[in-house]
């Protein structure tokens, strides 16, 4: 194929929403933000209310250089970020895994999540749950749903819900893995 032939690739970095949800974790997502950035991505997080008690929002605030997004904005209000390339759901949690699945948008994390579905835009999802949250039947169901829609699905397994018990460490840089075609368009 000669160059003229090529498609045209987009010259600017492509947007990551990172989609933060209430698990304990949460707060690391530092990590994932730093690790995306290095890969060649810009970063925007969007956290669900109970989410955004669980993290440093000025600290995320400065690493992205985006405002934290967790409450529909006005009619009329200018949109606070550039519109997603692609979403990493990272961690999430049971309840928005199911409302997600379900099709339930009453948090702005979740209207993003259903219509990103509808948009084409690559979505991943790391769930981020215990094991007796996990044995509800409407968490297979869920992630089936999910995957059927195209979600790519991390692979951690459910950590043990004693109280205290050690859980293992969240692999936040599986988002990155999963998404790794989508950003491989931008090269
Ligand atoms: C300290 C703490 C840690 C939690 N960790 C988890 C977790 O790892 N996974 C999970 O599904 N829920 C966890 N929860 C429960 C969620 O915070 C709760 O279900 C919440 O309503 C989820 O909201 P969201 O899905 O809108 O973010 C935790 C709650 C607390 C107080």
């Amino acid at each position: 194929m000669s160059d003229e032939d090529r498609p045209a690739r987009p010259t600017r970095r492509p947007f990551l929403y990172v989609v933060v949800c209430a698990a304990g974790v949460a707060g690391d997502v530092g990590t994932l933000i730093t690790a995306a950035q290095e890969t060649g991505w810009d970063v925007g997080v969007v956290a669900t209310p109970q989410g955004l008690g669980f993290i440093d929002a000025a600290a995320v605030e400065a690493r992205t250089g985006h405002p934290i997004r967790s409450a529909s904005r006005r009619p009329g209000e200018p949109r606070p970020l550039p519109p997603a390339d692609a979403i990493a759901v990272a961690p999430a949690t049971f309840n928005t895994i199911n409302k997600w699945a379900a099709g339930a948008s009453d948090t702005l994390a979740l209207g993003i999540l259903c219509e990103a579905y509808g948009s084409g835009i690559p979505t991943a999802v790391l769930p981020c749950l215990n094991a007796a949250q996990a044995a509800h039947p409407a968490y297979r169901q869920s992630l089936d749903r999910l995957r059927a829609m195209g979600v790519l699905v991390g692979t951690r397994e459910p950590h043990d819900p004693t109280p205290g018990a050690e859980i293992a460490p969240f692999r936040w840089e599986e988002a990155l893995d999963l998404l790794a075609p989508r950003l491989q368009e931008f090269r």
